[in-house]
């Protein structure tokens, strides 16, 4: 594959856990820690073709809206996939990021959380961001209430605004955008994921559901974005 054809950052929606489960009969939480399995392949993926950023969206601002037991279930998940995939991050050289409302997150989390990042934090091999409690209309607001206090100070004026200044008042400062996004499970909407940063990002929707996508699979959406003709608005 040309370094072109290869893309820098690939998004993940991880969707489809909790049908996989009741395809099964199963509790929706096994599904999820399924699920947590697939990470590992794609990471592998990813260090192999050498792409830099992967993203993956674990947790949405509005998925606390599901029953407590559930959000509860997934909080421990995310506490186990810090406690057992530290070790492997620090030998394989990934650093670890986090995007969202990260106050949000029990603290427990959140100290787990910031140990990994801080562990990791030199590692230069692939980046993963761990998107949290995360919402892109939120990420954008937020964004927005920042600039808007800047500017009362006196410290900035309108001129100043770009779409690169804004872009780097978002939780992605310093993160290209994604070249790529991978929506597991056949659901063709972005789910208030990365809003901003998707807008010129090619998307590859695959009906797999997210436990079952391996790291065949995500080769093959790379394989699927090398073909892909981005035109920017061009000709
Ligand atoms: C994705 O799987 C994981 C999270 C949103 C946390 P779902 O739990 O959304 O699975 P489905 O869409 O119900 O099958
Ligand atoms: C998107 O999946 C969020 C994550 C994968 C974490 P959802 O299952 O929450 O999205 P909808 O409800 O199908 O739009
Ligand atoms: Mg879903």
């Amino acid at each position: 594959m040309s370094k072109s054809a290869l893309p820098r950052h690939v998004a993940i929606i991880m969707d489809g856990n909790g049908r996989w489960a009741q395809q099964r009969g199963l509790p929706r939480l096994v599904g999820h820690e399924q699920g947590s399995k697939s990470i590992r392949a794609c990471v592998e993926g990813a260090m192999e073709a050498g792409v830099e950023f992967l993203t993956l969206y674990a947790f949405s601002s509005e998925n606390w809206k599901r029953p407590a037991p559930e959000v509860e279930g997934l909080m421990r998940l995310l506490e186990r996939f810090l406690d057992d995939k530290l070790k492997e991050m620090l030998k394989e050289g990934v650093r670890l990021q986090a995007i969202g409302r990260i106050s949000e997150l029990p603290p427990i989390c959140q100290r787990k959380l910031a140990e990994a990042i801080a562990a990791t934090a030199a590692n230069t091999r692939l980046t993963v961001v761990l998107a949290l409690s995360y919402s892109g209309r939120v990420e954008i607001v937020d964004a927005i209430k920042g600039i808007v206090r800047e500017a009362r100070e006196g410290k900035l004026t309108g001129e100043e605004i770009t779409p690169e200044f804004f872009s780097d008042r978002l939780y992605t400062k310093g993160i290209p955008d994604p070249d790529l996004l991978i929506r597991t499970s056949g659901e063709m909407r972005v789910s208030n994921f990365l809003l901003w940063q998707l807008s010129y990002t090619e998307i590859h929707v695959t009906p797999k559901l997210w436990p079952d996508f391996g790291k065949e699979d995500f080769l093959a959406a790379l394989a699927d974005y090398a073909g892909r003709n981005r035109r920017f608005g061009g000709i």
